[in-house]
């Protein structure tokens, strides 16, 4: 049985310093790695590179006993029990920083598409539905002028505030953490919903943010409102925001992640014209995908050495 265990096909070229050391299992197969795979396969490894498919609970610890490194290709770490593995002296390593400029270009790309209604004018011309043009119909928002309200001021949020001075646009934001020299003024969650034109959610998943858009905080919002999610699915509550999109208590929402994924094709938000959802692929570009790649083959190969990872998490961190 292999010492070291990757859950998902990568570039030869990324795995090579590892697959060098032998001892190597690649899960080869269609999608994630099977939960029932993933247990039977690290009974004697040290180490696994993992994605955020991967449940890394109590249960794979238990199942692993040798384990010593669990380095995730992701910045969050939300399927990772940092709790258990920290008991049990597992070092967990992830993907922040290298990806940061590509979920902010994504979410300005989410943004813009659902103010300037791109998925709707998308539709409008697959469907046979262009007339002639016209100049009161379809109209849709402006980016340049907006209230931004960032929820969540790590690199992502950072990035995303940098963006949006080139677009003359103001930034609110909520943090839990006072930030150095962030653009843009800190207001509480309650004030962000009520001023923002855009709420942009850019928090990791936590025990705090879990759900931490429901109902209230949506009927808080304006009518004039957007909501755009580059974090986790998770911290917004889908049925409500369903509603709110349905009822216009809210204009609009675009979403690259969503409780739940994946989303199945039938699910009536789908139906909504003004709601936009894309596969989790805001870090998805060819030089970020390898850039993440490569920080989890060298957190990993460190971890097993016992020297510094280039990016570690630990509980609370
Ligand atoms: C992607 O969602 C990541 O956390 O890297
Ligand atoms: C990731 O979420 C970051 O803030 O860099």
């Amino acid at each position: 049985m292999a010492e070291i265990l990757v859950t998902r096909a990568l570039p030869s070229d990324i795995l090579r310093p590892l697959l060098a050391r032998g001892g190597v299992e690649v899960w080869e197969g269609e999608g994630p790695i099977r939960r029932e795979v993933l247990l039977s396969s690290v009974g004697s490894s040290l180490g696994v590179l993992s994605m955020l498919t991967d449940s890394i609970d109590a249960e794979l610890l238990e199942a692993a006993p040798r384990l010593m490194v669990v380095s995730q290709m992701a910045a969050g770490v939300d399927n990772i029990d940092l709790d258990a593995c920290a008991r049990r002296r597992v070092r967990v390593g992830h993907t922040p920083g290298v990806l940061t400029e590509t979920v902010a270009d994504t979410a300005f790309a989410l943004m813009a598409s659902i103010v300037r209604r791109l998925p709707e004018g998308k539709r409008l011309v697959e469907e046979g539905r262009w007339g002639s043009w016209s100049p009161f119909e379809g109209l849709g928002g402006d980016l340049h002028g907006l209230i931004l309200g960032i929820v969540g001021m790590g690199g992502v949020g950072r990035a995303v505030a940098r963006r949006a001075s080139g677009f003359e646009m103001r930034v609110i934001y909520t943090t839990p953490r006072a930030v150095e020299g962030s653009p843009g003024q800190a207001v509480t969650l309650d004030e962000l919903l009520a001023t923002a034109d855009v709420v942009m959610l850019c928090a990791p998943l936590t025990e705090e943010t879990r759900g931490m858009i429901g109902v209230a905080q949506l009927e808080a919002m304006r009518p004039i409102s957007y909501l755009v999610n580059v974090a986790r699915g998770q911290l917004v509550d889908t049925d409500a925001l369903m509603e709110a999109l349905g009822s216009g208590s809210i204009a609009g929402a675009a979403l690259d992640v969503i409780e739940p994924e994946p989303l199945p094709p039938d699910h009536p938000i789908l139906s909504l014209p003004n709601c936009l959802v894309t596969p989790h692929i805001a870090s998805a570009s060819v030089s970020t995908r390898r850039a993440m790649a490569q920080m989890a083959v060298d957190n990993l190969i460190a971890g097993l050495d016992g020297t510094e990872m280039p990016a570690e998490r630990r509980p609370g961190g």
